[in-house]
């Protein structure tokens, strides 16, 4: 018997079994149990759920949106009520410790909460006409049909970036979140439900990438793709999507470094990095995953660094006690360790960790070691690549401006992070780190919704969540003219 009933699919305010008659399993990483089950639908599935999107879509954008943001108010409500519970199923399912699974349930009430305030602002522009009587303006317009596809490391934070402004700006949304995080997804979609959602607004469509996924980058009747998830599946949603002209926004992998200058507070450096590199066991794209440190105080910093690592407690997410909780499956252990294996033939120093860990109840689990490389150099792989694991690299320079080289030097740009008390630097820093988001003072991570999330080079494609800079994503800019003369006025001609 599972723990949980099956997540059905939820097409047009109804539960639905797949029509492919198939279903996935749901397994706890930390222990190997299987939590329940979810539907693997097909392409008709999604064809359903698109139907009904366009359908509800066209009375949803005619709402007014102060009254669209009523609702996304009492999804905020919902969701503080059901805190807890869902901050435990999603570290049962993706295995995050649960004091981080709180705050994640609670950047999708934030993002709830901030989103219904745009119910009421959604501002667009007016500006002169250049002709007499004459009147003009900018309105932000639904695009209409949403596809929104999530990953499992922030399975409710993510899904709230995407589906909450796309709601409020009067679009449908069809989403397919991570094959791993089904429980946490049909929470959120009963909060919507029960928040008074109308039928349809909201559809949700389990299922494996390559199927349903690939099914949604061809739909004509989905407008926007908005993806989270690797730099690889990124590509290929954009080469596909951007074939049949929808809008795609993206966020992929990142390579984020800690710079931490002869001059920082070292002991607020490593509160830092051990919280940046180790929290959700190093699977956030923001996860520092390097440091960059001036060869000076690099001993010093290694000196209070190692300890720290070493006493982090690792085991099941739902103990308080645990401070790093498992990886997401057998396939991402695999990966870590077999990138750990890399950088010792690289010739990097292994300082700690750089194994999986199997004593006692932990053999049945997905767990790895906190790990710490040092003498990496820049040019290696373990420097260059996305490990998305609880692995850090520890490089030491012999300048800022090389500090600074070093952090660009990725492929990646999406988060970075400085330590320094000297202002000059910081300003420099903040001109010169080629990020989407830079911290000083302060890890890699923790991100406020308020504000555009999102990164450079391949980490995106030029779009942001969160913040004013989702709506960019989800509406058009409609340019309205209004001419109240009562006769034929010519722009660029009548007037020059
Ligand atoms: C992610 O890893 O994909 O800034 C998102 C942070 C979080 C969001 C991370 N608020 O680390």
């Amino acid at each position: 018997m599972h723990r949980f009933e099956p997540c059905l699919n939820f097409i047009g305010g109804r539960w639905c079994e797949p029509k492919t008659g198939q279903y996935g399993d749901n397994v706890n990483p930390a222990n190997g149990e299987v939590l329940g089950v979810w539907a693997r639908s097909g392409a008709d599935d999604l064809d359903d759920a698109v139907r009904a999107a366009r359908e509800a879509q066209a009375a949803w954008r005619l709402v007014p949106a102060p009254e669209r943001a009523k609702v996304l108010r009492r999804v905020a409500d919902l969701l503080r009520d059901r805190k807890d519970e869902i901050a435990r199923t999603l570290t049962m399912e993706m295995g995050k410790v649960i004091e981080e699974a709180r705050g994640e349930v609670q950047e999708a009430i934030d993002m709830a909460d901030y989103m219904a305030g745009e119910g009421r602002r959604l501002f667009g522009q007016t500006t002169p006409s250049e002709l007499p009587d004459k009147f003009a303006m900018s309105v932000r317009a639904p695009v209409g049909v949403v596809g929104i596809i999530t990953p499992w490391n922030f399975p409710i934070a993510i899904a709230s970036w995407k589906s909450l402004p796309a709601i409020v700006a009067g679009n449908a949304v069809v989403w397919k979140p991570a094959e791993e995080t089904p429980l946490t997804a049909r929470a959120f979609a009963e909060v919507y439900q029960e928040a008074g959602l109308p039928a349809g607004v909201l559809n949700v469509v389990f299922g494996d990438g390559p199927v349903v996924g690939e099914a949604m980058l061809s739909h004509p009747g989905i407008d926007v793709i908005s993806f989270t998830g690797s730099t690889e599946t990124g590509r290929h949603i954009a080469s596909r999507a951007g074939a049949n002209l929808k809008r795609v926004s993206l966020e992929m992998g990142g390579k984020n470094a800690i710079t931490v200058l002869a001059d920082a507070d070292l002991d607020l450096a490593v509160d830092a990095i051990v919280w940046s590199a180790y929290g959700t066991s190093g699977q956030r794209c923001t996860a520092a995953s390097r440091v960059i440190v001036e060869r000076e105080v690099e001993e010093a910093l290694l000196a209070r660094l190692l300890p720290r690592v070493q006493a982090l407690r690792v085991g099941d997410g739902l103990d308080p006690a645990v401070h790093v909780g498992p990886v997401i499956h057998e396939e991402a252990l695999a990966k870590i360790d077999r990138y750990v294996r890399i950088g010792v033939d690289e010739g990097a120093r292994l300082m700690t960790g750089g194994r999986r860990l199997t004593e006692g109840t932990l053999a049945q689990g997905y767990y790895y070691a906190p790990t710490v490389f040092a003498g990496v150099r820049p040019d290696m792989r373990i420097a260059q690549e996305e490990i998305f694991g609880p692995v850090l690299c520890v490089m030491a320079v012999d300048s800022f401006e090389e500090a600074i080289r070093v952090n660009n030097g990725v492929k990646y740009g999406l988060s970075a992070s400085i330590f320094t008390r000297d202002v000059n630097r910081v300003f420099r820093a903040m001109r010169d780190l080629d990020t989407g988001i830079v911290y000083v003072n302060a890890g890699t991570t923790g991100a406020e919704i308020h504000l555009p999330f999102g990164g450079t080079k391949a980490t995106g494609n030029g779009h942001r969540d969160s913040g004013q800079a989702a709506l960019d994503v989800f509406t058009e800019w409609k340019t309205v003219y209004v001419d109240y003369s009562g006769r034929l006025q010519r722009a660029q001609i009548d007037n020059n």
